[in-house]
């Protein structure tokens, strides 16, 4: 809501993932913002001082021009378009846009005008994320270009005579790395006379839980990780122990050892009335034959409600209850949770029959606005041990989005690749040139060949789901490029061929090497090889601070031996919402896929060297 007595920044959410992510971003540099659906924008005496138009994932189209000339008839305080936004903007001003012919996402090089008003004090040559599929052909009169990518002319603009701004890129993502000082520019032009303080964090999260809790009982489903834990020290502080029960449901889709870890570690560190329950033979049977990712998602989501139904009975806790979530903003914004957000995936606290229960007021989710980094801070407020808030996350559906499965008909057909089959083009690789090559990456990058995988994967391109084929990269002769042109290829090779969303690499040689497909279900004896291959590889990754989640994924393809290929992917990130890829030594790499085959059945190990976007963290 707005408050009369600040001055106010608002961001108008067109459903771009990052939405809400800008607010927090302005809010961080001081400065009172609000998220509002563009329909209830309306300019006038106590219309915002400034304005910010979010991402989406649709393409512009004549009826958001007519809505934003309605809504904007008369606001003239400074306007910022990010992605969808720039692109409205210049719509708008009689520009002309180009749909889907020159797509990019992740890390983009520009070359900015430190002149210009968003860019001052900044250097000429930065990198920046982008996201988008659709881009600004022709500037509307009286605008001029602030920024140039490569395919990209127009990476930004300003207006000669209005306060109007356009960033193709997201400047409020972390991996934008001057991203904050190109908000602070816009902020400035906004004349804030009011300075504004976020309220402690902790006080306004209890709070707000005590309020949503009345006087009921909650009840908490604790997987171990932050979310949930620090979710459960809210509402003990919020309610009192007394009034707040859990339950550990151990789906059989946890890593190795980890229910019974979890359960120690909680009752070392003192927390009370938490139950566990045994629930593996009943997750395998529901998912025994189903392969489509958002089926399995659907159905994880979908059983722990029904353990929750079960232990609520047999609890005889009467009706009373709400149950607690430890839902973050991710989770919502990908299961399409906001007006005009695109679904990525469902995440499991966003399943139908929790949404039943959302709409009678329920549940409570004290994390909801929060992104992890934040559910960390709050957790060191509320005093939780320091190990258990740097746990990498562990996705509620565990395990069984990280087994890739296959119905076992018959594999797709090669898409797009013409004559070569699967086979990627040589000249993909002959004719690439880095930006800044080095003598050293050269060589390697010319001998490079590759391969597309009859598998798929989820990934959020242009604020949409994709889910398409990751190619698979090897060197013949075992030379390498250097970790920056590696990332730039696969960058590369991810917005121009249309038909993949993620690169991975294989230091094995596949030249001869075929992979065929096979019938792959969740089921017990693929989760204890998957477990296995986890816990080695996590074992050789863990105290490397860089790595923020290194998910392994067992994917349904074979050798001709047998045995099965796994992915590790391995990201760095601050809060989940872009994700760069760890530059791992290649000597460890070289380790980690001996520790692989050292695991009965396992084969080769490809390490996933795609940025999110477009690839997600997760392959499901
Ligand atoms: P993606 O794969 O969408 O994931 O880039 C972003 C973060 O969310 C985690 N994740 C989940 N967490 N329930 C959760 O509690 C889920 O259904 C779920 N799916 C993904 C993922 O591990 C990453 O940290």
């Amino acid at each position: 809501m707005l408050d009369p007595k600040l001055d106010c920044v608002a961001v108008l959410d067109f459903g771009g993932q990052y939405a809400h992510l800008i607010a927090n971003r302005v809010r961080a540099l001081g400065v009172y913002c609000v998220v509002m659906a563009p329909e209830d924008f309306r300019a006038g005496a106590d219309a915002p001082a400034g304005l910010i138009l979010s991402g989406g994932p649709q393409s512009v189209t004549d009826e958001h021009v007519r809505l934003m000339r309605a809504r904007l008839a008369g606001y003239g305080n400074p306007i910022l378009g990010i992605c969808f936004g720039h692109q409205l903007l210049a719509k708008l001003h009689g520009g002309r846009l180009v749909h889907g012919s020159e797509r990019q996402y992740g890390p983009t090089p520009i070359r900015c005008d430190p002149a210009a008003e968003l860019f001052l004090g900044l250097p000429t040559e930065q990198t920046v994320w982008m996201s988008h599929g659709d881009h600004v052909a022709e500037l509307p009169p009286r605008f001029r270009a602030t920024a140039t990518a490569p395919n990209c002319a127009v990476a930004a603009f300003e207006a000669d005579l209005r306060p109007i701004f356009g960033v193709q890129f997201h400047p409020e993502v972390v991996h934008t790395p001057h991203g904050n000082a190109i908000l602070k520019n816009f902020l400035a032009t906004c004349r804030i006379r009011t300075p504004w303080a976020p309220d402690g964090m902790r006080r306004r999260v209890v709070e707000q839980t005590r309020a949503a809790a009345g006087d009921a009982t909650l009840f908490l489903l604790v997987s171990g990780g932050v979310d949930s834990l620090v979710a459960l020290q809210v509402c003990i502080e919020a309610v009192g122990p007394g009034r707040v029960r859990s339950l550990h449901v151990d789906t059989g889709l946890m890593r190795l050892g980890e229910s019974d870890d979890i359960l120690k570690f909680l009752a070392a560190e003192g927390f009370r009335n938490i139950e566990i329950e045994r629930a593996e033979t009943r997750f395998l049977r529901e998912l025994a034959g189903v392969a489509d990712p958002e089926q399995k998602r659907a159905i994880i989501g979908r059983l722990f409600v029904e353990v929750l139904r079960d232990k609520l009975r047999a609890l005889n806790l009467g009706d009373n209850w709400k149950l607690v979530q430890g839902t973050i903003y991710p989770d919502t914004i990908e299961s399409g949770g906001t007006k005009n957000a695109a679904k990525i995936k469902t995440h499991h606290n966003r399943v139908p029959e929790i949404q039943a229960m959302i709409d009678r007021g329920l549940v409570v989710e004290p994390l909801r606005d929060l992104y992890k980094d934040e559910v960390r801070l709050l957790g060191r407020e509320l005093g939780l041990p320091q190990p258990l808030l740097d746990r990498h996350p562990f996705p509620g559906p565990g395990l069984g989005i990280r087994l890739l499965c296959h119905d076992g008909s018959r594999p797709p057909s090669p898409c797009g690749m013409g004559e070569s089959g699967w086979e990627l083009p040589p000249t993909v690789f002959t004719s690439f040139q880095p930006d800044s090559p080095t003598a050293q990456g050269r060589g390697g990058l010319q001998s490079l060949r590759g391969r597309i995988l009859p598998v798929k994967s989820v990934g959020v391109q242009g604020d949409e789901r994709s889910y398409r084929h990751p190619a698979v990269v090897w060197s013949p002769d075992g030379r390498w490029p250097v970790w920056p042109e590696l990332n730039a290829l696969a960058n590369r090779l991810v917005n121009e061929l249309a038909d993949i969303n993620r690169v991975v690499v294989s230091l094995e040689n596949l030249t001869d090497v075929e992979f065929a497909l096979r019938e792959t279900f969740v089921e017990r004896a693929g989760l204890d090889r998957l477990r296995q291959v986890d816990a080695r590889l996590q074992r050789r990754l863990a105290g490397i601070p860089e790595i923020w989640q290194a998910p392994v994924i067992a994917l349904p393809l074979f050798d001709a031996a047998g045995d099965q290929a796994f992915v590790l992917r391995p990201v760095c990130s601050r809060d989940a919402m872009t994700a760069d890829v760890y530059p791992i030594d290649f000597g460890l790499l070289a380790e980690l896929a001996r520790e692989t085959r050292a695991v009965p059945g396992a084969g080769a190990l490809f390490y996933d060297v795609t940025t999110k976007p477009p690839g997600t963290i997760e392959w499901e």
